[in-house]
């Protein structure tokens, strides 16, 4: 790991003792290899996106063989009966997914086998208030919605809005800029509290892209009061160019917010991946009082990721970093005469077998010395199918 981010890194992160739903590790669940639990389920509903930021870039292609909502159904009554508490519906853009509704709707009865929070990560372009309505009706918990800048330019910059007129792209931007407040709004309205961490928002950190937008982004989230998760840029999927120097670590994101306004550390929730932190000048009361950073290259949280990825056709896949092919086809055990144990039975030794720490293995990789880029797989299955 280069100098630079050991530093960064230092005395920042530290790991607060088991508070939340997530963490509801029963003796259903299956232990990894790093006696890791099974706890949370982030299911990918598209490949598809409206959007096409750089450090993303989805190829807007759907895979073959889509999961029907009776498939997708049973994935996640398997993945609850093996102690997931925590349903992420993502993409790709999930909101582009006509049958989203209704599959949230279709989960509520898993309530009652210990499903605790239904959460939606959207890049909201395509949140009308109609459609807040409609999912808060339908039962989701939370909305994160991602918005990684404060101007029409930088918007436009991250959202990999093209075109070959400056004027036109900035426009562009703005206008995506304003669906994003819009969305916030529609989302606040239609009963999604951020003060009860219902609403927050996501911005991933480019080094040289973005980071100029740090205090701006900081500031529109505390005017909002809404949690803003900042993320550091990762070197998921193969076409994002991802480089050690592109990432700002979240040690001096946090450096850079907190000479601004003043910052208490709250530590990390155990399984979590954000490392929170109060405004010293805001009451706990207020949604905008916390700012959060998702240290994942700089200081990754592998010890106790619990979290299991399937994607839009049900490929699972136990890392985010995970090599594209190295993923468990759950439709063999989806076919409508196949018995749920088997399924069940099929997950569970997946994740028995579990081993990966990928991004701590960089990590060491870098401490010993290795070459700034170094990393330890050759390939990346892609975020847009991964679902982040
Ligand atoms: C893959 S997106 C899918 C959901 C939705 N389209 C959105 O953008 O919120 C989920 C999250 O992953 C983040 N993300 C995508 N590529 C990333 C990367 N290379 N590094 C860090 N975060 C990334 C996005 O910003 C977003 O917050
Ligand atoms: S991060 Fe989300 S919005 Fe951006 S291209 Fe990827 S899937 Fe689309």
């Amino acid at each position: 790991m280069p100098k630079r981010y050991r530093q960064q890194q230092a005395g920042s992160h530290s790991v607060a003792p088991m508070a939340n739903a997530a963490n509801h590790a029963t003796s259903r669940a299956p232990r990894d290899q790093l006696d890791r639990p099974l706890g949370v389920l982030r299911l990918s509903l598209t490949a598809r996106c409206n959007l096409a930021c750089p450090y993303c870039l989805p190829d807007g292609v759907e895979p073959p063989g889509l999961l029907t909502l009776a498939q997708r159904l049973r994935v996640i009554e398997a993945a609850v009966a093996l102690g997931v508490s925590s349903l992420r519906l993502t993409g790709g853009e999930p909101l582009l997914h006509a049958g989203l509704e209704e599959l949230i709707a279709a989960v509520q009865p898993l309530r009652k086998q210990g499903l605790r929070e239904i959460a939606l990560t959207s890049n909201g372009a395509l949140l009308s208030a109609e459609r807040a309505r409609a999912l808060r009706a339908a039962g989701l918990d939370r909305v994160t919605l991602s918005l990684d800048g404060t101007t029409g330019a930088a918007v436009a910059r991250m959202a990999g809005i093209g075109g070959s007129d400056p004027q036109g792209r900035e426009r562009r931007g703005a206008a995506l800029l304003a669906k994003v407040l819009a969305a916030l709004e529609h989302a606040r309205a239609a009963g999604f509290d951020p003060q009860q961490g219902e609403l927050k928002l996501n911005a991933v950190i480019q080094h040289g892209a973005n980071d100029d937008q740090l205090l701006p982004l900081a500031a529109l989230a505390r005017e909002r009061g809404l949690e803003l998760r900042l993320i550091e840029f990762m070197d998921v999927g193969n076409r994002n160019g991802w480089h050690p120097a592109a990432v700002l670590s979240a040690a001096a994101m946090v450096e850079r917010i907190g000479a601004r306004w003043p910052l208490e550390p709250l530590g990390r929730t155990a399984h979590g991946t954000a490392s929170r932190w109060r405004y010293r000048d805001r009451s706990p009361e207020d949604g905008g009082a916390h700012l959060a950073v998702v240290a994942s290259v700089s200081a990754p949280f592998c010890g106790d990721c619990n979290r299991l990825r399937v994607t839009a056709d049900g490929i699972a896949y136990t890392c985010l970093f995970a090599a594209p092919g190295s993923g468990l086809d759950l439709r063999p055990w989806l076919q409508p005469d196949s018995p749920g144990v088997e399924l069940r039975e099929a997950i569970a030794a997946r994740w028995s077998d579990r081993a990966a720490r990928w991004s701590e293995e960089r990590l060491e990789a870098w401490e010993r010395g290795g070459p700034e880029g170094a990393v330890a797989a050759p390939a990346h299955a892609e975020m847009a199918y991964l679902g982040g």
